[in-house]
């Protein structure tokens, strides 16, 4: 029988080739230190990963801005600072010439109470009140704020890039900021980031759509 699971896989689009069929998914580490900087742990943890032998590892998510925490402990990489620590934690990923992409994410209105302040959604639809004990109240996106957090998404893959990881993952699932855009049932927005699925997925593929080009909103991403 061949063995499937050993064999290279190319990903057309970009001429990447991914070593093998094995990929470490993302999950959260919390293992960030006081000013949200990967950790000698958390880079040594990535070295054990990538002599594991996966093709691709997928990092736990990375915020993309140090006031929108999920979680005690995450990464945070909004400017290039500390980029150093992040280029060893790239290094340590990689070293067994498999892929390691960021996962990037906001989390949104699902922030920990006490951690944040204050929630941002596409709507202020409040939790159901088992879970408001958990989660900080949530404030609807202005325009402006929108805009805001896509260049913020764009800023952190690049510099995720810079450090060295070979891409990223965007995080659109777990009811954070991406997936809240999607649902209808947290998304009551009524301008062009709300009510069709085509306005709802606007912010998404507006993440995800590549810097240079012109959207078709006009905007120039950053
Ligand atoms: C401790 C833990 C942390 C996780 N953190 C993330 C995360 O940061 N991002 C993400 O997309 N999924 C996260 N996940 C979900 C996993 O990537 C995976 O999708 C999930 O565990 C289902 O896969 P499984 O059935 O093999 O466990 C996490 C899972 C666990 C157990």
């Amino acid at each position: 029988m061949t063995d499937h699971l050993s064999e290279p896989l190319l990903l057309k689009k970009r001429g990447i080739v991914v070593k093998n069929r094995f990929m470490k998914s993302a999950m959260s580490e919390g293992m960030a230190s006081g000013t949200h900087a990967p950790t000698e742990e958390l880079i040594h943890l990535y070295e054990k990963w990538a002599e594991g032998g996966a093709g691709l590892i997928v990092t736990g998510n990375v915020m993309i801005r140090g006031d929108a925490l999920g979680e005690p402990g995450n990464v945070v990489l909004e400017d290039a600072g500390e980029l150093h620590l992040f280029r060893k934690w790239a290094e340590a990923g990689t070293k067994n010439g498999n892929e390691c992409w960021m996962q990037i994410n906001h989390p949104g209105k699902q922030v920990v109470r006490g951690l944040v302040r204050e929630g941002q959604a596409p709507s202020a639809i409040p939790f159901a009140p088992e879970f408001q004990r958990f989660f900080a109240p949530p404030r609807a996106l202005t325009a402006a704020g929108i805009d805001e957090i896509i260049r913020r998404f764009k800023r952190t893959a690049s510099l995720a890039k810079e450090a060295g990881f070979t891409g990223v993952q965007i995080h659109a699932a777990h009811g954070y900021l991406i997936s809240q855009f999607l649902s209808p049932r947290h998304n009551r927005r009524t301008d062009e980031w709300g009510r069709p699925i085509e306005n709802r997925a606007r912010f998404l593929r507006e993440v995800c759509r590549p810097s240079a080009r012109r959207s078709e909103r006009g905007i120039r991403s950053a």
